[in-house]
């Protein structure tokens, strides 16, 4: 498989990255934050939005599978849980992409029966297909099409998540 076409550039990318860390920045000014990426995926969206932050904030990541290859099992499992105990904290979940939102919903349900003080999600990009689920995205990068996407973290099966733009593979 080849990449066939950009969809949006890195520079479209990095700058919605900066209005993203901007409105954290506002949102969560003199408080606590732990962001939670979603392993492997949102390893990209979280190192390029740590550089933007300002308030106090620490990281763990959790990893999750739900898919293989280009179609989703519909089944969700926790590979690597967390080492941080998230009562009472501040939580922002970060995630590659928003598809079925199977992935988050389950983590949601996990996460907020360990009573965090507030938990909310970042998807850097979301997916126009059908949810199976309606969940509140506090701070969401792009919209797009149903394609398969790679690049940002995303892969198709282990490759392409290196890439700095997001494609669409031929
Ligand atoms: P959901 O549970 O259906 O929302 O799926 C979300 C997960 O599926 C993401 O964390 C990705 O790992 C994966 N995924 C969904 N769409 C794509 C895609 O277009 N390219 C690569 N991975 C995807
Ligand atoms: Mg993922």
């Amino acid at each position: 498989m080849k990449i066939s076409k950009e969809l949006i550039s890195e520079s479209e990318i990095q700058s919605k990255i900066n209005e993203i860390g901007d409105q954290i920045n506002e949102d969560y000014e003199g408080q606590d934050l732990l962001i939670i990426g979603i392993l492997k995926g949102a390893f990209i969206t979280v190192s390029d939005l740590a550089k933007r932050l300002k308030v106090d904030v620490s990281f763990d990541f959790i990893s999750v599978s739900s898919y293989e290859g280009t179609e989703t099992s519909g089944q969700v499992k926790i590979e690597k849980d967390l080492d941080i105990d998230i009562s009472g904290k501040n939580i922002l979940i970060v995630e590659d992409i928003f598809d079925t939102g199977l992935t988050l919903s389950y983590l949601k349900k996990i996460l907020d029966s360990r009573n965090p003080k507030s938990l909310e999600f970042m998807c850097m990009f979301i997916k126009d297909t059908d949810k199976t689920t309606s969940l509140d995205i506090k701070y969401h990068g792009f919209k797009i099409g149903p394609e398969f996407v790679v690049g940002y973290g995303l892969d198709f099966e282990g490759k392409y998540r290196e890439l700095p733009y997001l494609a669409v593979l031929s």
